[in-house]
């Protein structure tokens, strides 16, 4: 529901169980999903977190940006703590791949944008998706034949590699040597590919029950998020159905993942940003590092505009809300009701970039609670204080918090319904 690390893993995780199919649509290996329980420990990138469950079918979806030598890797590293993966991981034949160069351009884009750039993951996300949208980019499916290969290479690679030597002065592989790189992975990739549409349409329709992980958030959706500050795919809802060709009508409950306070990484508006003690104070109590690239992430307070946003694009039923533990020790915690342009009321977030970073946020100041909230587990037993932040939040969004995360493992949790 914010700028991503809202704690998405840790959920799917918590919720996997009651489900049979577990589904990524969008994105790639940006994205960096922690799931803990008792003293493990896992960072996933590209594979869904339901792969920790032994029987659960797991499917990288045609919406996604697959770099092979990154799923190769994700996969041997659970292969080597126990993780089976044959039978239950199946990989889109339409998703887009990632190649060398759309990571080379990923860089000398960034590079080259200086104090504009949007502090990409560097993992050739958006090159990927543009040579998709150019059409001519390379998909999972086209590994499976090599005069297919081979041809849409010679194509891709001369437009990428010019772009890059004329454009940024950067040298890049060849058609050959891409052609190499590719065939150090086919093994690991070839057996997985499969036509998921099909395989999620017919599951659906024997009543399989389907749970679609998005990955990044809706401030980061190419479309509705904080424009250019975002990543290159839809994370919001309308993201299930083109990245994974479920049917509308497998659509059933949508749960927003909030974080209690908001972080965001790399570049871009940020209204509620905290660059005081208070914002150290939660990035080192709620160890708000990147999962994926290691950075520190930018604190600040709970942005409910962005959130009322975000519940009104995704059709969200339920939210689970996470971190609240990491609010239990601040006397006072500020929560953003309004933005403000100019001296005039702004109920969502503007358009224009320029003017999403000039808003400034109204806040209402909720008493804290100074009360260790770490692994409650039952509702009754935080804080009446802390029940009042959950329930403003719940009254001001009209949605009502079915799970609160007090902890990053999977036991520390309390599930309301
Ligand atoms: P995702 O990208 O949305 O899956 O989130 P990340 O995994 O990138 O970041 C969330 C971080 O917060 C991870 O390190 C989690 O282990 C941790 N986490 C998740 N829920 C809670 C919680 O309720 N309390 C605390 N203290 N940490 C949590
Ligand atoms: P999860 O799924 C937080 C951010 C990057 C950058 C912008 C564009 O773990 O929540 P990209 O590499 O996608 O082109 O970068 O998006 N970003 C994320 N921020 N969590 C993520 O994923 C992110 N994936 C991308 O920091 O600002
Ligand atoms: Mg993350």
């Amino acid at each position: 529901m914010q700028w991503g690390d809202e704690g998405k893993g840790k959920i799917v995780d918590l919720l996997i169980p009651d489900y049979d199919i577990n589904v990524r649509f969008q994105g790639g290996n940006n994205a960096g999903h922690t799931v803990k329980f008792g003293t493990q420990h896992f960072a996933l990138h590209l594979i869904p977190s339901g792969i920790l469950h032994e029987g659960k079918i797991c499917v990288l979806g045609n919406g996604m940006v697959i770099d092979p030598e990154a799923l190769t890797s994700e996969m041997e590293h659970l292969r080597s703590r126990g993780i089976r993966m044959d039978g239950n991981l199946f990989i889109s034949d339409r998703a887009q791949l990632i190649l060398p160069h759309h990571k080379l351009l990923d860089k000398a884009r960034e590079d080259s944008l200086k104090e504009r750039s949007i502090g990409t993951t560097g993992r050739g996300i958006g090159p990927s998706y543009e040579s998709k949208i150019f059409r001519y980019g390379l998909r999972t499916g086209d590994l499976q034949d090599r005069d297919v290969m081979k041809m849409k290479l010679d194509k891709l690679i001369p437009a990428l590699s010019g772009l890059l030597e004329k454009v940024y002065g950067v040298t890049s592989p060849g058609v050959e040597e891409t052609i190499q790189f590719l065939d150090t992975y086919m093994e690991s990739i070839l057996p997985h590919l499969a036509d998921t549409a099909v395989l999620i349409n017919s599951m659906g329709q024997i009543g399989r029950s389907i749970l679609f992980e998005g990955a990044q958030g809706t401030m980061l959706d190419v479309d509705h998020g904080t424009y250019p500050f975002v990543t290159s795919s839809n994370c919001t809802v309308g993201g299930v159905l083109t990245g994974s060709g479920a049917s509308p009508h497998l659509l059933g409950s949508i749960m927003g993942v909030l974080k209690a306070y908001t972080t965001r990484v790399g570049g871009g508006p940020f209204p509620t940003e905290l660059k005081d003690k208070f914002g150290d104070k939660l990035r080192s109590r709620g160890n708000e590092f990147g999962t994926t690239t290691g950075r520190p992430r930018r604190t600040g307070w709970l942005d409910l505009v962005a959130a009322r946003y975000a519940v009104m694009l995704n059709g969200i039923n339920q939210i689970a809300l996470t971190k609240l533990d990491v609010l239990d020790d601040f006397e006072e915690i500020p929560i953003c009701t309004k933005y403000r342009l100019k001296g005039t009321v702004v109920e969502s977030p503007p358009a224009a970039d320029k003017a999403m970073a000039k808003v400034s946020p109204d806040f209402d100041h909720l008493p804290g609670w100074a009360e260790q909230t770490t692994s409650v587990t039952r509702y009754e037993d935080l804080p009446a204080n802390a029940r009042h932040y959950v329930e403003y939040i719940e009254d001001f969004l009209k949605v009502k918090a079915t799970i609160i995360s007090t902890g990053p493992r999977r036991e520390e949790t309390i599930v309301r319904n």
